[in-house]
C-alpha cells in the first residue's frame, strides 16, 4: 500500500481511492517532537480506543471518518482532506491554558473553551481566531461555525462517557476534514494522546501528561483508561 503520509505517532496509508489505512505507531512525542520515546502497546491502546471514540459519535449522530478497526493498531478511514486546525476544547483549565493565562491548573471553567490552533510546525502551531483562519485560507466562515458546533457535540458526548467511567474529560483536541462532498467528519484520532483524562477520584493523570511530565508508566496509564472503557473485553 501507498504511504501517504508519516506523521510523529501515525502512518497513513492508501487504501484504495476513497479509504486510508491509518496505523498508530508505538512512537510517543511532546513539544513538537523535542521528547521522543516508544512505548511497546501504545499504537494498539490508540487504536482501540480512537475506534470506540468514533464508535461512539457515529451512534450519537456526530460524523466521523471512522469506517472499521483493525486489530491490533489500524483503522480503516475515510479519505478526507483534513483542515489544518487543532480544534481544542477545555473543561477544566490545564496544560498551556494555565501557561499562557491565569488560570489555575484544575479550575473548573466558567463556560467551555473551544480553541483553534493551526497546524503548522514551522510557526510552533500558533492559536488562531476565524479572522486568521479566513485569511489564510484555511476553512470558510461557515465551516468554522461548524466545527465549533461540532467541537461542543463531540464534548457532550465525551464528557459523559468519561463521566460514566469515573473519568474526568479535561480537554481534548479534534481534526476535522472535509469528504468528496465538503462534508465535514471528525477526522484523526482520538486518544489519550489527544484528550486529557484525569481520574475523578484521585485525580491522578491518565494520559500523555504523564509522558510530557515524567509522571510514571504512561503505558500503565493508558490500560487504565482501556480497562475502564472496555472492562474485560
Ligand atoms: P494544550 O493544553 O497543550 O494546548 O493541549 C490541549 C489538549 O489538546 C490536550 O488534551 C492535548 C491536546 N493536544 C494534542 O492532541 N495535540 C497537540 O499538538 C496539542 C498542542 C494539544
Amino acid at each position: 500500500m501507498k504511504e501517504l503520509y508519516s506523521g510523529k505517532a501515525k502512518t497513513i496509508y492508501e487504501y484504495d481511492k476513497d479509504k486510508v489505512l491509518i496505523e498508530f505507531r508505538d512512537d510517543i512525542s511532546a513539544g513538537n517532537g523535542a521528547k521522543k520515546d516508544v512505548k511497546e502497546g501504545k499504537g494498539a491502546l490508540n487504536a482501540k480506543i480512537s475506534a470506540k471514540m468514533f464508535e461512539l459519535l457515529e451512534k450519537e449522530g456526530v460524523k466521523t471518518h471512522f469506517i472499521e478497526y483493525i486489530e491490533p493498531n489500524k483503522i480503516l478511514a475515510k479519505k478526507v482532506e483534513i483542515i489544518p486546525i487543532e480544534v481544542i476544547v477545555r473543561n477544566i483549565a490545564a496544560g498551556s491554558l494555565c501557561k499562557r493565562y491565569p488560570f489555575k491548573e484544575g479550575e473548573e471553567l466558567k463556560e467551555v473553551i473551544v480553541q483553534f490552533d493551526y497546524k503548522n510546525d514551522e510557526y510552533g502551531d500558533p492559536m488562531i481566531n476565524e479572522d486568521i483562519a479566513v485569511n489564510l485560507n484555511l476553512a470558510t466562515r461557515e465551516e468554522l461555525k461548524k466545527m465549533r458546533e461540532i467541537a461542543l457535540k463531540v464534548n457532550d458526548i465525551l464528557k459523559k462517557f468519561f463521566d460514566e467511567k469515573g473519568i474526568i474529560l479535561v480537554d481534548f483536541k479534534i481534526e476535522i476534514g472535509r469528504d468528496e462532498n465538503g462534508e465535514l467528519l471528525v477526522a484523526d484520532e482520538i486518544s489519550p494522546d489527544t484528550m486529557r483524562l484525569w481520574d475523578k477520584e484521585t485525580r491522578e493523570r491518565l494520559d500523555k501528561d504523564v509522558f510530557r511530565r515524567d509522571l510514571g508508566d504512561v503505558i500503565a496509564k493508558y490500560k487504565i483508561v482501556a480497562e475502564r472503557i472496555f472492562g474485560g473485553n
